[in-house]
């Protein structure tokens, strides 16, 4: 009995000693679980370093110069400006004779521009809105069905969503008040649905002011690298000034199909020179022309 007893205490002593040695470790090792579940510690990670959301500086503003041989279309290239709105410029998305082809289409049918009145559902005159402007039917030749295959290639929006494209001319003084693109009312989303996108197409340049002002979007809009070109207006949000072949794209609708009202926008008047734009709205469904 001695002698068993002799052999069976020593191994054991020693087993004891590494259990305890394992347990400790286990211990530390559910430790550092709990203090990386709670965040007290963390593995380094790039993703810590991500721009936010609306940090308008970290936004890359590349700029391409424009070289005279390449007068057909110019360099196209996408510039993020915002995410509240979610905002994009494509650069040069027409061309110079796009753009002249358009205006000379429009130019004899100029009609003062009304809203949308939102209990008739009819348009009205309104001192909101003092440009002129025209329709021009979606599909009606070449050039406009390559331009309007164009913006559905770029919104990923078929063309048949569209409405037909407005023309619109300001003079000097002429403007249009920050508003909304979505409807309010029943009336105007019968046919095609609620607006989700706008693509604003800009089809001459503009010596001083006419930029589209955002003036609720989030973030420090003075961070933009041309904050200094800007009208007072324009200063009033973040703004994208007027080029002549430059389409600004932005969405009315956040990607959860709710509204967005940072989409606020407005047109600030124009100061110097002549602003000739295109609008095209984009509807959820199928809008029947
Ligand atoms: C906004 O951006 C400008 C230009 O980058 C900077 O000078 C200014 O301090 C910023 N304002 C705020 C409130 O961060």
């Amino acid at each position: 009995m001695a002698v068993k007893g002799r052999y069976g205490r020593g191994p054991s002593r020693k087993s004891s000693q590494s259990t305890l040695v394992i347990a400790m470790l286990i211990m530390l090792s559910f430790l550092i679980l709990i203090l990386l579940a709670l965040g007290i510690l963390s593995i380094p990670s790039t993703s810590r370093n991500a721009p936010k959301a609306n940090d308008l500086s970290s936004m890359v503003h590349t700029t391409v110069e424009r070289s005279d041989e390449d007068e057909e279309r110019g360099d196209h290239w996408v510039e993020l400006i915002s995410w509240e709105p979610r905002a994009v410029i494509y650069h040069n998305f027409l061309s110079k004779e796009e753009c002249e082809y358009l205006i000379n289409l429009g130019k004899p049918h100029m009609k003062k521009s009304t809203v949308v009145d939102s209990e008739t559902g009819k348009s009205r005159d309104s001192r909101v809105r003092t440009s002129s402007g025209t329709f021009l039917a979606r599909g009606r030749d070449k050039i406009i069905r390559d331009i309007e295959k164009r913006i559905a290639d770029f919104t990923f929006l078929p063309v048949e969503h569209g409405e037909g494209l407005q023309l619109l001319h300001y003079e000097v003084g002429q403007k249009y008040e920050p508003h909304y693109d979505y409807f309010l009312d029943e009336f105007n989303t019968k046919n095609g649905g609620q607006r989700i996108a706008t693509v604003l197409m800009y089809l001459s340049d503009v010596e001083e002011g006419g930029e589209t002002v955002f003036p609720a979007a989030k973030g420090n809009f003075s961070s933009v690298p041309w904050w200094n070109e800007l009208s007072e207006c324009g200063k009033g949000g973040l703004s994208v000034k007027p080029k002549m072949g430059d389409a600004l794209l932005f969405w009315s609708m956040k990607p959860d199909a709710t509204l967005d009202p940072s989409s606020l926008h407005g047109g600030c008047p124009v100061i110097r020179g002549n602003k000739w734009s295109s609008t095209k709205w984009i509807r959820v469904n199928e809008y029947n022309i």
